[in-house]
């Protein structure tokens, strides 16, 4: 049998994670946020003082379990779901992804995420989002995305949505974090942040969420998911 495979990668706040969502709800495919990924591997990391052996790393990638279950994300039996968000852990998130030993054993635990839940056959397929996946994890995924949006709309976007949270906060701070995660996400010398060859690229600068749907899932050929 086989299984839909769709890509989604994206630079840092580009709304990725709402996109690959609702695009996994309306195929019915397990959505798989390998960002989140990182970031549960940077909160056994930080807790166990960030030790940088390759020995040590490989370690921790292996041994800690990562799941999802009803829109929460799942590290060694914990609900980790809010805990991640902090600023904290996006930075020791974006510092362990750049170890060669944590991307092996990341690649290989989202591949085998992806067999186990689609072989229970409860989905049809898989919409994975991160920097990697329609280059690295999947390069031969059935379906591409690369979503884009200038620094300055991205950094607007979730200076509204704090704003909206009551957060207080400043939208200069907000934009360089984010062209400084932008900066090494694109420039690491492992998996660095690109579109594959073969994606389609999506600006959703003047989109909105409804419109970069309906966008996707025109290319997308659904015969797979009801073959
Ligand atoms: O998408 P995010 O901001 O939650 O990702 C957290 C960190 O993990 C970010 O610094 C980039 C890294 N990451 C990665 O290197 N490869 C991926 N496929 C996904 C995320």
């Amino acid at each position: 049998m086989s299984f839909i495979i769709i890509a989604i990668d994206g630079p840092s706040g580009v709304g990725k994670s709402t996109i690959a969502r609702k695009l996994a709800a309306e195929l019915s495919c397990v959505y798989v946020d390998t960002g989140a990924m990182f970031r549960c591997l940077a909160l056994s990391w930080g807790k166990q003082g960030c030790p940088e052996s390759d020995l040590s790393l490989k370690k921790l990638g292996e041994q800690t379990r990562i799941y999802f279950e009803a829109s929460k994300t799942f590290c060694d039996e914990v609900d980790v779901t809010d805990e991640i968000r902090s600023e904290d852990i996006s930075s020791l998130a974006s510092k362990i992804s750049l170890f060669p030993s944590i991307r092996e054993v990341m690649k290989k635990k989202q591949r085998a995420l992806v067999k186990e839940e689609c072989e229970a056959g409860n989905y049809k397929g898989a919409v994975l989002e991160g920097r990697d996946i329609g280059t690295v994890v999947f390069p031969s995924a059935d379906h591409k995305f690369y979503i884009d949006a200038s620094p300055e709309i991205r950094a607007e976007r979730r200076y509204l949505q704090l704003r909206e949270q009551n957060v207080n906060t400043n939208f200069q701070e907000i934009l360089s974090a984010l062209l400084e995660r932008d900066h090494q996400d694109k420039n690491r010398s492992l998996a660095p942040l690109r579109a594959a060859e073969d994606a389609i690229i999506v600006d959703t600068g003047n989109m909105n969420i409804d419109e970069v749907m309906q966008h996707l899932l025109e290319s997308v050929d659904r015969t797979k998911i009801y073959a």
